[in-house]
């Protein structure tokens, strides 16, 4: 199928601007119109069979695979290890019974984690994929490949397929949940229906794009940035600084905030941004201490929070960027679009390849 940019300039910013309708056809895909309840298309898939998790992937969707762990954790109460598919292959890691093996993959092409799946085949192992294109190999190798539903995606950095791998990974670890029953049934229900609600809260942060724009150009500058979140915004800040880096070369590092005084605090001075994601969770006020340590040695802090967190903590910030409120739960998906704007206009305020990054390739399926 011929897909064009559809009046945008480049592919990654249709891609990013279609986030609202994709996750709202993710959502379609697996929760009933009826409201309240889970139906997954695969009710074979039982979460009480397991006693722990595999999350493998490469890239992007590692990071997928990282925020997820905290929703299996938190949600479910069971645990997860998350594993970089070229490590995992190789390291010969024991696969013990009862787990459930899950590689994510937009492609479902990429070589390391097609291995680290063939790996798992044979090894007792329930082999699950989280994929984008349904006929791919890792979905065709997999006892169940669920799909994501992004269409297709053409921009190399990651974007909408991202948001549809989290949403798929959020409402497995609602099912795991509530097969487990280990979330109270009102919470369930009250979280489904703000992920209902999460296309158009991600619809009202599109159109904050001239904010992210004019911080986008401030950023440009820069040769060095760190991006810090605490909890599920760990894994976001990840995601941030590899984005920065894949499509406008500046060098990004990103730290759990509580990392800060181990290391990077010594690269702090006023020539260092520091991105931190923050909403206004039950981690917020440790968050804001980071901040403010940042602050005191000379960094520049742009902070992305939401309405009532940002008023008290945002006085002595570079910039400060308000998003719309979401239950925290839901928020490592809301942040994945100031994550993706800024990393946007920076490159296009540096005039880079957005679409097609030097040195890099959308599906990597040799080793
Ligand atoms: C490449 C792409 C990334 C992607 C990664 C994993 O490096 O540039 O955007 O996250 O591969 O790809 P996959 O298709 O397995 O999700």
């Amino acid at each position: 199928t011929h897909v064009d940019k559809g009046g945008h300039k480049h592919f990654m910013a249709k891609e990013i601007a279609e986030q609202p309708a994709v996750i709202g056809d993710t959502l379609r895909h697996y929760l009933s119109a009826a409201g309240g309840g889970l139906t997954l298309p695969q009710p074979e898939m039982d979460f009480t069979q397991y006693d722990r998790l595999t999350l493998v992937a490469c890239g992007t969707a590692y990071y997928a695979c990282l925020t997820a762990k905290y929703w299996f954790e938190q949600l479910a109460g069971l645990p997860v290890d998350v594993d970089i598919a070229s490590e995992f292959r190789y390291r010969e890691p024991p696969v013990p019974a009862r787990t459930a093996a899950i590689f994510v993959s937009q492609s479902g092409e990429t070589a390391d984690t097609l291995a680290a799946l063939r790996y798992c085949e044979g090894r007792a192992a329930k082999i699950l994929s989280i994929v984008n294109v349904p006929e791919s190999s890792i979905a065709r190798e997999s006892d169940l490949a669920l799909p994501i539903h992004a269409g297709v995606e053409i921009g190399v950095a990651s974007t909408k397929a991202f948001t549809c791998q989290l949403t798929v990974l959020l409402l497995m670890a609602l099912k795991a949940a509530s097969d487990r029953e280990a979330i109270d049934p009102a919470r369930l229900s009250d979280l489904l229906s703000h992920l209902r609600g999460l296309p158009s809260t991600i619809n009202n942060t599109l159109e904050l794009n001239e904010d992210f724009r004019k911080a986008a150009y401030q950023l440009s500058s820069a040769e060095n940035a760190l991006f810090l979140g605490r909890g599920m915004m760990y894994p976001l800040a990840l995601e941030g600084a590899l984005k920065l880096k894949e499509i406008s070369y500046i060098h990004a590092e990103a730290y759990a905030s509580g990392e800060l005084k181990h290391g990077p605090i010594a690269l702090i001075d006023e020539k260092m941004p520091v991105i931190v994601m923050a909403p206004r969770d039950a981690l917020f006020d440790k968050t804001v201490s980071n901040m403010q340590e940042v602050m005191a040695r000379g960094g520049k802090v742009m902070l992305i929070t939401d309405a009532p967190g940002a008023a008290a903590a945002s006085e002595d910030t570079w910039l400060t960027l308000t998003l719309p409120q979401v239950d925290p739960i839901l928020s490592p998906i809301l942040y994945a679009i100031p994550a993706q704007l800024l990393a946007y206009h920076t490159a296009v305020a540096k005039g880079t390849d957005v679409d097609q990054p030097r040195n890099l390739a959308k599906s990597v399926t040799v080793e």
